[in-house]
């Protein structure tokens, strides 16, 4: 699935450099306290590159799960040696995920949707909506291209789930298209990317995927394809 290796495709016209950083700033102008999520996957890191080198005072944080693969954890310090500039890291209620462990054990997401639900809430969504609190606009790196729950992405919607505004600038976006910056630029990615990971969440919950599998195949496998949100998109399930 990676295309790291295979040769510079032509960007498409939605992914001009320019336009994305036209993009940027007009953001930034009309919301000087945007934030950035960034989970530190292929897309995100062409964000950051673009967020970082220009100088936008665009805030970038993770949601440091506590799951995250050590890749991706040293990814945070890459960034950090290349910009100059720390992501922060926005972690879970230490509590809150004590009690679920103990109420549930340590690898409850694979017993049920409902309890890889409830991880998700404590792991990743009430992290963000703390991130988020106080905000009035925030971006994300996803695309359309990426899973059927997100062929419908606007570019900018009023976020139904945390009610401000929020700005998927690569939602025209290809695969090819990300990759193409990524070389382009040097931009730091994960190594995961390079084995079979198109896609990275937290590190129990997200595998390799096979020749002509979707790039969120290797997203909690063991579900249904429309269930494989975790909430921090959750406005993308249509009913
Ligand atoms: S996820 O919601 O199912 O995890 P995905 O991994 O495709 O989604 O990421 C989509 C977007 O959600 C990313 O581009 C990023 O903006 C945000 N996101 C996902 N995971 C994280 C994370 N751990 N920390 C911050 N933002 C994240
Ligand atoms: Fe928990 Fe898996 Fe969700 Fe991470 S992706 S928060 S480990 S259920």
């Amino acid at each position: 699935m990676s295309a790291v290796f295979s040769p510079a495709p032509d960007p498409s016209p939605a992914s001009s450099w320019a336009v994305l950083q036209d993009v940027l700033q007009n953001i930034a102008r009309s919301h000087p306290d945007a934030v950035f999520a960034s989970s530190l996957g292929a897309e995100d890191m062409v964000l950051t590159h673009a967020i970082f080198s220009a100088g936008l005072p665009i805030q970038v944080f993770t949601l440091d799960t506590g799951r995250l693969h050590a890749e991706t954890l040293a990814l945070i310090q890459a960034v950090h040696d290349r910009y100059g500039v720390a992501i922060r890291r926005v972690q879970p209620e230490p509590g809150a995920v004590k009690a679920h462990v103990d109420a549930h054990g340590a690898f409850a997401f694979y017993e049920s949707v409902a309890l890889r639900k409830e991880c998700c809430a404590l792991r990743k969504v009430e992290p963000l909506r703390r991130a988020l609190h106080g905000h009035s606009a925030w971006l994300t790196g996803q695309r359309r291209g990426q899973s059927l729950t997100r062929a419908d992405l606007p570019e900018s919607e009023l976020d139904p789930v945390f009610g401000l505004r929020k700005y998927n600038p690569l939602a025209a976006w290809t695969h090819d298209d990300v990759w193409a910056a990524i070389r382009r630029f040097a931009i730091p990615y994960n190594p995961l990317h390079d084995k079979g990971y198109p896609s990275i969440g937290c590190e129990p919950c997200t595998r390799a995927v096979r020749p002509g599998e979707d790039e969120r195949a290797g997203r909690w496998w063991w579900e249904q394809k429309l269930s494989k949100e975790c909430g921090l998109h959750a406005g993308n399930l249509k009913d």
